[in-house]
């Protein structure tokens, strides 16, 4: 054999190994995908676009689950007895937010979504409203028109500790800075103590204060970028972290984002991905997701079955994110814990000590501002560097107009010096337990009486399952809007329970939750059948949106009997149904 032939087979064969392992590298991303659309984000961003609009008539709109014609009528009247509720309970509000929808881009968006669109159009105007309030007072919140609510919403996860907890926090704040005014650039002395605090609770060496939840992580991600030089950010599937784009690889993301990758959560495969691939910089997790693994917040707007999947076991996410710490340890990839909405919530330290763990970075916001806007980045002294002593022309520039704004630097002095004090420090001891022993009482209460829901809970975070079939359990927002309970425009998906309730307040609410239910069902809502199953449900979804689909695509195939699709999904749906 030649040298040159040698040569050329030992550099054949090197190529081949390295093309080899590129793919098996490969193929251990794709299998470390979850096998849901949530977890591939370019192919549901396709099938996102595919999906055409269509309404379901008024007949449609009550039984497109088959139900009888008396179910109809209860269905019916139970729905034109909230209607007439919401008429003569709110004519402000009402009269407010239709002067406003065309104005407000969220209030379109936030009437749309409320319900699964088949249903939007047909849903009476009464019950696309959000509220217009004017005044709180312990856990209740009054509207224009004079009505008292419970309030279940929790401001987005902002309210930890009742609206009054807050108010004193903005009017201690605003009387420390009221001299200084609105001075930027230059910071008020108030930040001093707030930084020291901030690291004793993150266990941290630097602060970068920032104008919201969504900033702060942009700038963690970018911050981790730039000291491991790497390209990409590991997100879990479902998880929520802002509405940047650089976190919503996904549905509602027109970038094409190639520096995302989204992996199964609490899955072996994950851990295998981040141990090989050296292009990852940063692993980001919001704690919350320990409630619905590998799914997304949920929302009214999606629930078209009884298929809402969640549940927490803490032990067991625990021993996961411990495993994730030490991979991304051993592999100098910065782990940040998204904090946003867990932080100063499930403990004094936030999740890292519920979950007993440290992060590289950490990111903060909402309740953390006392009441005002906030986002707050804290990390190693290393990673929160913004410049690099030997290249000075390398940079990572990031600052925001409102960084430090005085008023909100000293609303969250006074949250941070307040929860300090026993009082909020035993809250916190007793929350976790309290709020599983408040769940365990109202989910036994619905199963005595035979009612389809149950509360899944991560500490004071819910959202309702449902235990039984159905295609209209969005339905249930508005039985429990009826009953004075004031939820976000997610619906029934997230209630988020500040820690004041007394157990009397909660009593009442638990009251109130399970007449709210008795009703929908007594209404015909949650009318069961032998061919209603979930599997059923989800058919006949698919059927409908391949209908729109020609009917939009092949007009002429609409005046058929039926589309090919439909012919062919026909023995199927028989079956189902015989079945
Ligand atoms: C975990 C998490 N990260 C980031 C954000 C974004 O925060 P903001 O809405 O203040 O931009 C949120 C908001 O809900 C969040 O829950």
């Amino acid at each position: 054999m030649t040298d040159d032939l040698l040569l050329y087979i030992i550099i054949t064969l090197m190529a081949g190994f390295i093309l080899l392992r590129k793919l098996y590298i490969r193929l251990q991303l794709s299998q470390a995908k979850h096998p849901s659309l949530r977890g591939h984000a370019k192919m549901s961003r396709r099938v996102a676009r595919l999906i055409p609009f269509f309404q379901y008539d008024k007949n449609q709109f009550f039984n497109s689950d088959g139900a009888c014609a008396d179910i109809i009528k209860q269905r019916r009247e139970g729905m034109e007895n909230l209607r007439q509720k919401f008429q003569q309970s709110t004519p402000e509000g009402l009269a407010c937010n239709a002067s406003l929808q065309s104005s407000i881009s969220d209030v379109q968006f936030t009437r749309a979504y409320r319900v699964p669109f088949p249903y939007r159009d047909f849903l009476p105007e009464e019950f696309k409203v959000g509220s217009i309030v004017d005044e709180t007072n312990g856990v209740s919140i009054k509207d224009t028109d004079g009505n008292w609510r419970y309030d279940v919403s929790g401001s987005y996860g902002v309210n930890v500790f009742g609206y009054d907890f807050y108010k004193s926090c903005m009017a201690e704040g605003f009387e420390q800075v009221k001299k200084l005014g609105p001075v930027l650039g230059a910071y008020h002395p108030v930040i001093e103590e707030n930084v020291e605090k901030l690291k004793a609770i993150s266990g941290l060496d630097e602060v970068s204060f920032h104008m919201s939840g969504t900033e702060a992580v942009m700038q963690a991600v970018r911050l981790a970028r730039y000291h491991t030089g790497r390209s990409h950010l590991v997100r879990f599937c479902g998880a929520y972290h802002g509405w940047w784009d650089g976190v919503q690889p996904g549905v509602g993301n027109q970038r094409n984002t190639r520096d995302v990758y989204t992996l199964a959560d609490m899955s072996e495969k994950t851990l295998q991905v981040l141990r090989t691939r050296k292009d990852i910089a940063c692993v980001l997790i919001n704690p919350l997701q320990g409630l619905h693994p590998n799914a997304d917040a949920s929302s009214d707007a999606s629930l078209i079955a009884s298929t809402r999947t969640a549940g927490f076991n803490r032990k067991a996410y625990t021993a996961w994110l411990q495993q994730l710490r030490q991979v991304c340890t051993e592999q100098g990839i910065v782990l940040i814990m998204d904090e946003v909405f867990c932080g100063f919530r499930l403990a004094y330290r936030g999740a890292q000590a519920y979950y007993d763990l440290q992060a590289d970075i950490v990111t903060y916001g909402k309740t953390l501002g006392g009441g005002l806007p906030v986002g707050v980045v804290c990390g190693r002294h290393q990673l929160m560097k913004r410049f690099r002593e030997d290249r000075p022309a390398n940079i990572s520039f990031a600052r925001g107009t409102f960084n430090s704004h005085p008023h909100v630097m000293a609303t969250m002095n006074a949250f941070l010096k307040r929860i300090e004090a026993p009082e909020y420090q035993l809250i916190y001891e007793q929350a976790d337990a309290l709020w599983n022993a408040r769940v365990s009482s109202l989910n036994a209460a619905l199963q005595r009486n035979a009612l389809p829901v149950k509360i899944v809970n991560l500490h004071s975070i819910w959202t309702i399952t449902y235990t039984l079939p159905s295609r209209y359990n969005w339905m249930f927002q508005f039985y429990l809007r009826a009953e004075g309970l004031e939820l976000s425009w997610v619906g029934s998906g997230r209630f988020i329970m500040s820690l004041n309730y007394s157990d009397s307040d909660y009593s009442e609410v638990e009251q109130r939750f399970l007449h709210a239910a008795k009703t929908m069902q007594a209404d015909g809502w949650w009318w069961q059948s032998a061919h209603l199953t979930n599997r059923w449900i989800k058919r006949q979804m698919l059927k409908d949106i391949i209908r729109a689909w020609f009917e939009k695509h092949h007009k002429p195939l609409a005046d058929q009997q039926s589309t090919p699709l439909e012919t062919a999904l026909n023995p199927v749906t028989k079956k189902v149904q015989e079945q």
